[in-house]
């Protein structure tokens, strides 16, 4: 039996819990949980010990006497994101298994060094892009592996975030460049992981612009809300359409409001503050090494939810409009089924077709529950889509955000390679 801890135990975290302790509790024992917030420990302790497990609680700062005392097998990251590499380099040096959240680090630096002590340590870790396990998305990449639309030249790929979802990021601490690397990062991520995966393709370039069109004070008094105060909890604008009522939710009332007297974080602070300093919409020209081309948006102010992509191949075109449900992370009752999804397959001469998508249930489009067993029931069989990321696979689709920030910022196109060189890549960014 593997012995397990988690570290960070906000919104996330839960879903790697649950797992280990209902469904792998035969081949993982969770040992200990550590975060910088005592409330939020004592909160995961008291939901572990609803299913009769007892760990041992550890602070942030204690993470190396936690690694010593518990000699854990394996770590599992749900931190925020500029502090995953602290966790990662920590857990390498001490030869544990890894599983971090996405995105792997927030900013080139902390990159850096994770792939260079990765590489002292000749450690391996897994990135949990679990976009890549939603069965309308590996149905994507079995279509390009089957060649059936031959070559890859351009991807049109617009991502919507609504006022829900979108809007969840400019609240907490997503909503600094320094935390999160913005949504070039943090969200694009996933993206762009998508994009090197399904391509089968690392990026050489990017050009972007961005700017914050939504989440500001002027939009605000633009939408004639008024006296808005620094969180919700504490505003007087009652009708504001944003207002998140975090003790009304029970999981944010236990998770957050119970617990800010530890940290003083607030997780409802308001989203047209002036001091967010992150883009809500970007556009993006990026090129690949064998010469596709993507135009890639993000707008995070979006009335829905979802995206639209469109290959476009020597031998057709295939397209996919996806319609998610909105969620606010750790929202509980926000997690409902009834996504749609529309693929459509052109090959010049032959009938349009509507390709039958497959479905599955469970977070983010039924990818969450089919990522866990792929990693927790892992008996070596090769996968052919290769869904697993590590941590070089996450270094690309990290590296295109970094590359649109620096873009954005300098006005400039953004050569990879000024960036990183000697970056590793991945059997399946590779074509074979
Ligand atoms: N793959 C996905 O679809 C997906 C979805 C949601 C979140 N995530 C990722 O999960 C991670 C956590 O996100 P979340 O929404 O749960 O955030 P959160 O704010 O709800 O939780 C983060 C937790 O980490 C703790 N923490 C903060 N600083 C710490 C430190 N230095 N050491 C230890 N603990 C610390 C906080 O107290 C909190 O309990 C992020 O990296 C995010 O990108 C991924």
């Amino acid at each position: 039996m593997k012995k397990c801890v988690i570290v960070g135990v906000g919104g996330r975290h839960k879903m790697f819990r649950d797992v280990l302790v209902k469904k792998y509790s035969k081949e993982y024992q969770l040992v200990a949980i550590c975060d910088s917030n005592l409330g939020r420990l004592k909160f995961a302790e008291s939901s572990l010990a609803e299913s009769n497990v007892s760990v041992n609680l550890y602070p942030g700062k204690s993470f190396q006497k936690l690694l010593r005392v518990e000699r854990p097998d394996v770590v599992i990251i749900t931190s925020p994101d500029y502090t995953h590499h602290k966790y990662i380099i920590a857990a390498a040096q001490y030869g544990c298994e890894i599983i971090s959240e996405k995105p792997i680090t927030n900013n080139l630096i902390n990159l850096k060094s994770i792939v260079s002590a990765m590489e002292k340590t000749d450690s391996k870790a897994t990135i949990t892009h679990n976009y890549r396990y939603s069965p309308h998305r590996s149905q994507i990449k079995q279509f390009l592996m089957d060649g059936a639309i031959g070559t890859i030249k351009a991807v049109t790929f617009d991502w919507h975030l609504d006022r829900i979802h979108g809007a969840d990021y400019f609240r907490r601490w997503h909503r600094y460049k320094k935390n999160s690397g913005g949504l070039a990062v943090h969200k694009a991520t996933h993206h762009f992981d998508l994009i090197n995966w399904w391509l089968s393709d690392v990026p050489v370039s990017a050009y972007a612009t961005g700017s914050n069109h939504y989440y500001n004070p002027a939009n605000a008094k633009r939408l004639a809300i008024d006296n808005q105060g620094q969180r919700c909890t504490t505003c007087s604008s009652k009708d504001c359409t944003f207002r998140l009522d975090l003790r009304s939710i029970e999981n944010l009332k236990m998770l957050y409001s119970e617990n800010e007297e530890y940290d003083g974080y607030y997780r409802d602070q308001c989203v047209f503050d002036e001091s967010i300093g992150i883009e809500d919409m970007i556009r993006a020209e990026v090129r690949y090494s064998r010469g596709a081309v993507l135009n890639y948006g993000l707008v995070a102010f979006s009335p829905w939810e979802g995206y639209e992509i469109t290959f476009i191949g020597t031998e057709g075109t295939l397209s996919q409009k996806y319609l998610e449900r909105s969620v606010i992370n750790g929202d509980e009752s926000s997690l409902r089924e009834g996504s749609n999804v529309e693929t459509t397959l052109l090959v010049p001469g032959k009938a349009t077709e509507m390709i039958k998508n497959p479905h599955s249930a469970g977070g983010h489009g039924g990818a969450d529950p089919l990522m866990l067993d792929h990693i927790f029931a892992d008996d070596g069989t090769p996968d052919p889509l290769q869904r697993k990321s590590n941590h070089f696979s996450a270094s690309w689709s990290a590296i295109t955000g970094f590359a649109i920030n620096r873009s954005m910022e300098k006005g400039k196109v953004v050569l990879i390679k000024d960036l990183i060189q000697d970056l590793t890549v991945p059997n399946e960014l590779r074509l074979n």
